[in-house]
């Protein structure tokens, strides 16, 4: 990966990112060193192309201070690999690593399983030192079984997030995620818990009330009680996905705390990481869906049906899909996780080629016994068909000149 910068622009996998305007603000701060690297503002890649926030005196004031000095350590990641339950395991998150995320989410860990079970933590839990920043995301509604299982990961992560938005049926029996959206108390403890005993920070994902006023008191309740960030689905308990996510309330959010906020939501292509960061003010956006179809989405690259009618630019770096699902399996025999997962990505990353060649597919769902090699031989017999790619902007305007609105004239190749 290269990374320059400079008033002008910058460059990341051979793309050229111009900058919006160049930033002139001296942070007022420095790195506290340990991890970050140094200099970790001015080394960052993406605060300077984007018109981007830096925690100003009064933010940077305590309690905030180590939520701040913290994300300045990690080097204020800005394009994140959202929690996906059977979905950001190892393999994964490191694929879109090398393809532009700079963190990622381990899925939702069931606290109690986690704390209690050892075969529970070396089925569903897997990290390596390349696998950082890392976020690792627990569900519970028992602080001390919370804190208990946070014990275990403090050391091999950089957050730990409190799964406060799984708005499922399991979560509602078990009564966690978004349901702890009706019990506030709780939710206070369970962050309080954790904060005050943990040397790593903690971090909430939330999702939105329908009330406004109520989503901000709630994110306030979250920083009072010690949280470090916040990631923030702009989606209700009750909204669906294919909903538009309410990036306005995202905003609001962002206004009313003073500790790092992330935004979810919308995110298919670059063009939606910049109109989000611009329209929101966070310090970065996650993704998760549309990584499941294009893992290489935060490198710049997009599928053919988000290329928009007229654009250019569009055929400079183009990326074999192919070549995506072999490195992803190539990791898989690396990190060894379950088998359901690995299809699950194999026929996320290859949906869009199964649709015209639906005889592959259809041996693919019938096969028994799947190995790495049946999977490598898919790939082979597709490409043998004809190739799909995707395609990378080889100059990503900054400038607001392009803007996606997430409705119509997508062009469908
Ligand atoms: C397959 C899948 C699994 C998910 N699992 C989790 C999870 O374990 N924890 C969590 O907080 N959110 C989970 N989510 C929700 C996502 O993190 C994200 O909030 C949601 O999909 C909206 O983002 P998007 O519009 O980019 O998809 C999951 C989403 C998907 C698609």
């Amino acid at each position: 990966m290269t990374s320059t910068n400079s008033l002008s622009g910058f460059k990341l996998h051979n793309t050229t990112y111009r900058l919006r305007r160049p930033s002139t603000v001296s942070p007022p701060y420095h790195d506290g060193g340990g991890g970050g690297g140094g200099d970790g503002l001015r080394k960052s890649k993406f605060s300077a192309a984007f018109n981007c926030n830096y925690p100003t005196e009064d933010q940077y004031s305590r309690p905030n201070q180590r939520a701040w000095a913290h994300w300045i350590k990690l080097k204020q990641p800005k394009l994140i690999v959202a929690p996906m339950y059977d979905g950001s395991e190892l393999p994964f998150r490191m694929l879109c690593r090398k393809y532009g995320a700079e963190a990622a989410y381990t899925p939702m860990l069931h606290s109690r399983s986690f704390a209690e079970s050892n075969k529970f933590r070396s089925r569903e839990f897997s990290t390596c030192q390349e696998d950082r920043p890392l976020f690792v995301q627990f569900c519970g509604n028992d602080p001390d079984i919370l804190l208990e299982a946070a014990y275990r990961v403090e050391s091999i992560c950089d957050y730990v997030d409190i799964n406060l938005g799984c708005p499922q049926r399991i979560a509602r029996t078990g009564n966690y995620g978004a349901f702890l959206m009706d019990d506030l108390p709780l939710v206070k403890s369970l962050v309080e818990k954790l904060a005050s005993n943990l040397t790593v920070p903690v971090s909430c994902k939330i999702r939105i009330f329908p009330a406004l006023q109520d989503t901000i008191s709630y994110a306030k309740l979250l920083e009072d009680s010690g949280c470090s960030l916040i990631a923030v689905h702009g989606r209700t308990r009750e909204g669906r996905t294919r909903e538009r996510a309410n990036w306005d309330a995202i905003k609001s959010v962002k206004n009313a705390v003073k500790i790092p906020v992330l935004a979810n939501g919308n995110i298919r292509h670059m063009d939606d990481v910049q109109n989000c960061l611009t329209t929101t003010g966070v310090e970065g956006v996650m993704s998760a869906e549309a990584l499941l179809d294009n893992p290489a989405l935060f490198g710049g690259f997009r599928s053919g049906e988000w290329v928009t009618d007229g654009e250019d630019g569009f055929e400079d770096g183009k990326l074999d899909r192919g070549d995506l699902v072999i490195e992803y399996l190539k990791l898989c025999e690396k990190y060894p996780v379950r088998w359901n997962i690995i299809i699950s990505h194999v026929y996320g990353m290859l949906r869009k080629w199964f649709e015209t060649h639906p005889d592959i597919r259809a041996d693919f769902n019938i096969k028994r016994n799947l190995s790495f090699e049946y999977l490598y031989s898919v790939v082979d017999r597709l490409r043998a068909r004809d190739p799909l790619v995707l395609y990378q902007q080889s100059t990503l305007g900054l400038d607001g000149g392009r803007r996606n609105d997430g409705g119509g004239n997508i062009k469908n190749r």
